[in-house]
């Protein structure tokens, strides 16, 4: 079947906790490759324009305060289905909700501070790699 990707996000309260080996071998376990990846700090106004569909939430302020409180690991995933194997792994974004095993039960802290983010469509996918991305970077 046809490869895809899709991207994903370490999160501040991950790297924090020195989690971003745990969390990248169970993404290699569900079948996803890495094929591009950099460790950076997110600024308030990247934070801002990568979570603007959210810009109306509640949560809104919190988010952005959080995504730009610590290092983020930044990723692109490849594998079949990238974008729902990926969303299959992290788990439901409430961990309390979460299946078992999956990254966020497992390392979740709150619904905020999820140890992951991972793209939700494959169009979202594209935009969202290509806010991060540059073909060049990406190696498959
Ligand atoms: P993420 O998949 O990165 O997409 C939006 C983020 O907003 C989500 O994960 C959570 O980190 C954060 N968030 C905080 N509160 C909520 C909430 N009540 N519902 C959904 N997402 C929330």
């Amino acid at each position: 079947m046809a490869q895809s990707r899709t991207l994903s996000i370490i999160k501040p309260d991950a790297t924090r906790r020195n989690l971003t080996g745990a969390i990248n071998s169970m993404l290699e376990e569900s079948g996803l490759r890495i094929v591009a990846q950099k460790r950076i700090r997110l600024t308030r106004e990247q934070a801002e324009a990568f979570y603007a569909v959210h810009r109306a939430r509640p949560f809104f302020k919190d988010l952005v305060n959080f995504m730009i409180s610590g290092p983020v690991v930044v990723q692109v995933l490849e594998g079949e289905n990238a974008v729902e194997r990926n969303r299959t792994v992290m788990g439901a974004t409430d961990p309390a909700k979460a299946e078992r095993n999956t990254i966020r039960a497992r390392f979740a802290e709150s619904i905020e501070a999820n140890s992951v983010h991972g793209s939700d469509s494959p169009e979202n996918a594209v935009s969202e790699i290509g806010f991060f991305f540059t073909p060049a970077e990406i190696v498959g």
